[in-house]
């Protein structure tokens, strides 16, 4: 098992990278004030509430409340998970991450490292299982035939080998013989790992066998290249024509799209992004040139898909059939898309003839007729009202008001901006009002204004303050170095705020972010990150006093309640001596 990368090391990092640099290379940031903003790039919104603090090395959004520093930016916006963060960000600055020999380490370090672990053997095993796929294309007894069926498919051997299609051959076992063994013996764990990335099956009498057998294979990729499952089609009529992996711990089917990766390796700015139904699609769709094509792996696209495509490209058309299916689909991926949509972005729809599907239909035309197709796609907005108007009766009073109350949340499920405005002065004209009469049913993005945020957050007892500006500054942890130990006060959130000072005492020069860092994983965790992005409201050059009197207010309170407390055991059952003593000292100072 790799060691564990020492704690040493990722602060190293943290303090190397500025945030706003790291953050500006990937979503363009504007100087306000003291801080940076952007439109956030984890939810759609017309105004930027996203704010990055170079003092601080954080960013917080007030819209959506996600908050955190480098490493938790880079594991949320490229979806790494944390080990891969921490190489990624090595990276950068061409360095090795160093793994420590012992595992007296934090738990959680440990964790992560056993997950990563895990998850690196699943992507080997995969990548191994995809090569020997590849492999059987070539060399299975029944290859002639395999290559043939992609020949009549219009596939050359290029667009197969760029997809990594293979071949799984007509056999229960082949896949589970070759990789189960381990030096020529049988390896249970290897066995429960083709389980869990779906290659075997386990049926109800607990025999375990090959999940693809005698199908095409296509190698489904994520971002970043690594095979995470399979699709697999027959290779005549039988059923199902479509056998997937079924979702594993490196695959989740709403969040990948098959042919990303080798769209954006055949590009290298994705001007748009054409999103289709099938595999074949893709594939013949690059067969003829049009290299910029991805498939939802379901009948709709999801949310996330729709996120993961705008961070690459500002235009999407998606296409679909012109059957009932294909229109209800569209309708699916129309209103997922709504909260995504804001300036500079576009979604479109086009619609196939019936019968024809991207395959077909490039086959027909080439590529120069069909992007003249895809030119024509209609943007999101024609697409909705049309199909909003085609399910009332225009001409009468009361087919408008259903106009309104389908078209209404639609609207309203829109990022405040230029965009809404539009849907609205739409909806508006369809209606046969004028704009402003519809303001009173228009209901203004989720209530993300800095007042109401601080309202919010102002709340929280006195301890979480004190937490709170001490996560912000750690320098104030000095002035609790001539003080008793907080933990010793009985009270929420005493023993963290000590916890915290002494992590500070350890190491004086700790800034907020790797601060931070110290309590990923923990359960504390989530409640930091809210409090380092809590606004306090309080001056640079009051801060420390503001500080001390914060925990002073908590000394106090804990001296009222043990009077409190001291007096009643008085009544109740008589002191000891040594009570006696303390309850005496209390009352003294008091007075
Ligand atoms: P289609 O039936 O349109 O298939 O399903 P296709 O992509 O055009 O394939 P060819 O041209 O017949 O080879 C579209 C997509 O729906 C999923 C697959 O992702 C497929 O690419 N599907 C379809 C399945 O998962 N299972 C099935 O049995 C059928
Ligand atoms: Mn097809």
């Amino acid at each position: 098992m790799a060691g564990l990368i020492p704690q040493q090391f990722i602060d190293d990092l943290i303090a190397r990278t500025d945030i706003v640099d790291l953050i500006d290379s990937r979503v363009k940031l504007k100087k306000a004030g003291k801080s940076y903003v952007a439109c956030c790039p984890f939810h759609g919104e017309k105004n930027p509430s996203f704010h990055v603090s170079q003092e601080k090395q954080f960013y917080h959004c007030f819209g959506c409340g996600v908050s955190g520093n480098v490493i938790s930016f880079l594991m949320e916006y490229d979806r790494l998970d944390f080990v891969d963060t921490i190489e990624e960000l090595a990276g950068m600055y061409n360095l090795e991450v160093p793994r420590e020999q012992s595992n007296d380490n934090k738990k959680t370090a440990q964790q992560y490292s056993i997950e990563k672990q895990q998850k690196l053997d699943y992507y080997e095993l995969m990548d191994q299982v995809s090569a020997f796929y590849r492999q059987q294309l070539k060399t299975n007894t029944n290859s002639e035939e395999v290559i043939q069926y992609l020949k009549k498919r219009g596939l050359s051997g290029n667009v197969a080998k760029t997809f990594g299609i293979g071949y799984s051959p007509d056999d229960w076992q082949v896949v589970k013989d070759k990789f189960t063994k381990n030096g020529g013996k049988f390896d249970p764990q290897r066995e429960t790992q083709l389980l869990d990335t779906g290659v075997l099956i386990k049926n109800e009498k607990g025999r375990v066998y090959d999940r693809f057998r005698h199908r095409v294979m296509f190698p489904i990729r994520d971002r970043r290249g690594r095979v995470i499952g399979f699709g697999g089609r027959v290779l005549d009529d039988s059923t199902p024509k479509y056998l997937n992996s079924p979702e594993t711990p490196i695959f989740s089917k709403g969040q990948e799209l098959y042919g990303f990766f080798e769209a954006k390796q055949a590009n290298r700015d994705l001007k748009r992004l054409l999103v289709v139904e099938g595999y074949m699609d893709v594939v013949a769709l690059a067969q003829h040139g049009v290299s910029w094509s991805v498939a939802s792996l379901g009948t709709s696209t999801t949310s996330e898909q729709i996120q993961l495509m705008f961070r690459n490209t500002s235009e999407i058309i998606c296409c679909y059939d012109g059957d009932r299916a294909g229109r209800e689909a569209a309708w699916r991926t129309l209103q997922n898309s709504l909260p995504q949509l804001q300036d500079g972005r576009q979604i479109k729809f086009m619609f196939l003839p019936d019968g024809e599907d991207p395959d077909s239909m490039i086959r027909k035309l080439g590529e120069e007729d069909f992007v003249a197709l895809v030119d024509q796609a209609v943007p999101l907005s024609q697409f909705m009202f049309e199909n909003l108007i085609s399910q009332v009766e225009m001409d009468s009073e009361d087919g408008r008001s259903k106009l309104a109350n389908l078209a209404l949340p639609m609207v309203n499920s829109i990022s405040d901006g230029v965009f809404k405005q539009m849907m609205k002065d739409k909806l508006a004209k369809y209606l046969g009002l004028d704009s402003q009469s519809l303001d009173r049913f228009i209901t203004p993005e989720k209530p993300s204004t800095k007042k109401q945020q601080q309202k919010k957050s102002n709340r929280g007892s006195i301890v979480r303050q004190a937490i709170g500006l001490l996560v912000q500054h750690p320098n104030l942890a000095n002035a609790l170095k001539d003080m008793p130990p907080l933990d010793q006060i009985n009270m929420r959130g005493t023993e963290l705020l000590q916890q915290l000072a002494d992590q500070v005492h350890e190491q004086p020069t700790i800034n907020a972010a790797q601060l931070l860092e110290r309590w990923r994983g923990q359960p504390e965790y989530d409640s930091l990150l809210k409090l380092a992005s809590w606004q306090h409201d309080v001056d640079d050059e009051h801060l420390q006093s503001h500080f001390i009197d914060t925990i002073l207010k908590i000394i106090n309170k804990h001296l009222e309640l043990r009077l409190e407390q001291l007096s009643h055991k008085d009544r109740v059952e008589g002191l000891t001596s040594k009570e006696r003593q303390e309850y005496a000292q209390l009352i003294t100072n008091e007075r």
